[in-house]
């Protein structure tokens, strides 16, 4: 499973970049205005840092827009993936970027039956949404399973990113499930180096070497 970075922020994507253990960033709207800054220069930031690919979320709704955005958008590196929204204009937008060979990520997936619109329409990435829907009260994984299950049966060459991961359980059971991505925010793949037999492991080793005669 690849594991992409959910943010904006260039210090989260530098450090976990460092770590070696990122293939690619997803990015919303909400994710880049958090970080208050010009929209081109992030851009430019991640891409520069990250080899591998890079989703940038169109904010036009109607189809003809969303495709000038993303060709806009396309130009700033062969890396860069467009999200667009899980709609009937989206999925037009989506079938017109296919044929340009620009990869797409149909992003608000809520569903399995979205997800199989996606993959028809030619979407390179679908990403369903799973923290959203485990908060009010659904079983998001279990989305995840029926895709991977359905895309396999049909050979569907649409790759799912299980997005809106909320904890390190959610990285586990998508990598269960068989999913071709994650993408984690940057405070769970802390959470994921973490366990208290490594720090009084290491602890232990430190100061047992201190008492070896040098
Ligand atoms: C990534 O593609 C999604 O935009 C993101 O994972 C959504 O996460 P949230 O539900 O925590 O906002």
């Amino acid at each position: 499973m690849k594991i992409f970075i959910d943010t904006a922020n260039i210090n989260e994507i530098q450090m976990a970049n460092d770590w070696g253990v990122i293939d690619g960033v997803t990015t919303n709207p909400t994710l880049i205005a958090k970080e208050n800054r010009d929209f081109n220069e992030v851009v430019r930031e991640i891409i520069s840092i990250v080899n591998g690919p890079i989703s940038l979320e169109v904010i036009s709704i109607q189809s003809e827009e969303m495709v000038n955005e993303a060709i806009k958008m396309s130009e700033l590196s062969t890396n860069v993936v467009i999200k667009i929204p899980m709609t009937p204009e989206g999925l037009k937008a989506v079938k017109i970027l296919n044929a340009r060979n620009i990869k797409t990520n149909v992003t608000l997936v809520f569903s399995v039956n979205q997800a199989i619109l996606a993959a028809k329409a030619g979407a390179t990435y679908v990403s369903p949404f799973i923290g959203r829907l485990d908060d009010i009260g659904h079983d998001g994984m279990q989305i995840v399973r029926d895709m991977v299950t359905i895309f396999n049966t049909y050979n569907f060459q649409t790759e799912i990113i299980v997005a809106s991961i909320r904890h390190p359980l959610h990285v586990i059971e998508a990598a269960k499930a068989g999913a071709h991505v994650a993408t984690i925010p940057f405070n769970v793949i802390e959470k994921m180096f973490s366990h208290p037999l490594t720090d009084a492991g290491l602890n232990k080793f430190l100061s047992d070497w201190k008492k070896v005669p040098k």
